[in-house]
């Protein structure tokens, strides 16, 4: 298989190719990121995706119970018997009238595609059982991320379940939401929290996986890509086969969009797919970096020769005024996304578009996913209060079918949940000034009352 599979700079200049086998973070002759690459024409690829629905009947194989394994010609970088699969991508594609119409959109064209689902509670399950079967291709005994927290959260869970494997977990001060925390400590990852944000961590665990030689699990690692790829073969699933016309994703590492693009301009090509969905990727507008790029400042992929001192000049000027990310959606509080040209990538080959949403519309699409019943960690709601803006400025139409993908699980963040539905006054102020939320437009605060039966009663009759 090695030969039909490789790794790729994706830099047009510089193309240079490696084996399957090796271990990088980006491309040893110029820097750029990678990508895993394959020989199409000499691979099994199935002749219509509905061919893949054969192997539901099949799903006592763990490969075929996986909801990314089970795509495994989509994604054929690993012998079978190597594959690490715990049984990750157990997704649904949910409609919700509730949100559709909190959307804009008319009846039956929205789908929220709950990643939440997974068992470590968020989409990074798909990327992990990719990176870990490349780490198990290549015996790496110790793994390491720099995290928000769910990318933890999924790579602890990994490693545990699979044993003899130490997960090392670089985190910024204060910035992890504590549901994700209690995950990473719970399933035994070395967590090292480091003075500093998410991008001082990224830098740092770059450097100390090099040093050390520690498998690095972040999405500049191509084969986590590869497994994310699957969030879209499932979409297309839910939808029997027939592409949306918009994916509306939250950006942050700017992981997932570039999975996305790779997976539809593969099918493209594969001709599984006859027209690509356009691609949408929201910010929080405090932490703005692809939105200030792009619709600021015109950088775009350019058929691979992005113009890099754009990028450079940004980041130079972040520096000089001080500016870090601050967002309550804290799982996309980056500045510095390291997939940010694989990003454009993706903007490219779907004809996409990137928004930022202000804090105060994440939570209040938040509660609004929440009143559908499904629920989601903030920074998932970014698609949603994203979707809305898009609608609101007609880049969507009503009739358009949209999906919004909810990365993580509500039960990841409670404390910014509680604090929407129920805080009052200063304890308001003091969760959410920092963000700019002044109003929690959908509160649902508790009731309080005293422990008689008559109270308790007129309570429940003004309900
Ligand atoms: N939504 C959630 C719930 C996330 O955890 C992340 C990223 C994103 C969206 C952004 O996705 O990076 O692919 O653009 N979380 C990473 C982490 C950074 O460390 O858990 P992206």
């Amino acid at each position: 298989m090695p030969d039909l599979a490789w790794q790729q700079c994706i830099n047009p200049k510089c193309r240079a190719t490696y084996d399957v086998g090796e271990v990088l973070h980006q491309c040893p002759q110029c820097g750029n990121l990678l990508d895993a690459a394959y020989d199409w024409e000499h691979l099994p690829v199935p002749k219509s995706l509905a061919d893949f629905e054969q192997r539901w009947s099949t799903r006592r194989n763990p490969l075929d119970f996986s909801g990314v394994w089970r795509f495994r010609e989509l994604m054929p970088f690993a012998p079978a018997e190597k594959v690490v699969s715990i049984g990750e991508g157990q997704t649904q594609l949910r409609p919700s009238p509730t949100v559709e119409e909190y959307v804009g959109l008319q009846t039956g064209r929205l789908h929220l595609q709950y990643e939440g689902m997974n068992f470590s509670g968020s989409f990074k399950d798909n990327g992990m059982t990719g990176a870990f079967t490349h780490a198990n291709m290549v015996g790496a005994r110790r793994v390491a991320c720099a995290s928000t927290g769910n990318t933890s959260a999924s790579m602890a869970s990994f490693a545990a379940a699979l044993g003899g494997i130490k997960a090392l977990v670089f985190i910024g001060s204060g910035k992890i939401a504590f549901g994700k925390l209690s995950q990473a400590l719970d399933y035994g990852g070395v967590t090292i929290q480091i003075e500093g944000d998410f991008d001082d961590a990224m830098e740092r665990v770059q450097q100390v996986s090099r040093q050390m030689n520690i498998y690095l699990m972040n999405s500049l690692n191509p084969f986590r890509l590869e497994g994310q790829k699957a969030i879209m073969y499932r979409v297309l699933e839910g939808l029997a086969w027939q592409p949306p016309d918009w994916v509306v994703v939250p950006g942050g590492n700017l992981g997932n969009s570039s999975a996305f693009g790779k997976a539809f301009a593969e099918l493209k090509q594969l001709g599984l797919i006859g027209r690509i969905p356009h691609v949408a990727i929201i910010n929080s507008t405090g932490a703005r970096t692809l939105s200030a790029l792009v619709n600021d400042r015109g950088l775009e992929w350019n058929d691979g020769n992005v113009d890099d001192t754009i990028i450079d000049e940004y980041y130079a000027e972040l520096d000089k005024k001080g500016i870090r990310a601050v967002t309550l959606a804290s799982a996309i509080e980056i500045n510095r996304p390291v997939n940010l040209k694989k990003a454009l990538r993706t903007l490219a080959v779907t004809s996409g578009v990137v928004r930022e949403v202000t804090d105060e519309q994440i939570v209040d699409a938040k509660a609004m996913i929440g009143r559908a019943g499904i629920g989601c960690e903030p920074a998932s709601a970014a698609s949603v209060a994203g979707a809305r803006k898009l609608r609101e400025e007609g880049v969507i139409a009503a009739d358009d079918t949209v999906v919004c993908v909810l990365t993580g699980h509500q039960l990841k963040d409670p404390n910014v949940t509680v604090n929407y539905h129920s805080a009052q006054g200063e304890a308001f102020r003091a969760a959410f000034d920092k963000y700019g939320v002044k109003n929690a437009a959908f509160r649902n605060a508790p009731i309080k009352t005293r422990n008689d039966l008559n109270d308790i009663l007129a309570v429940v009759e003004q309900s």
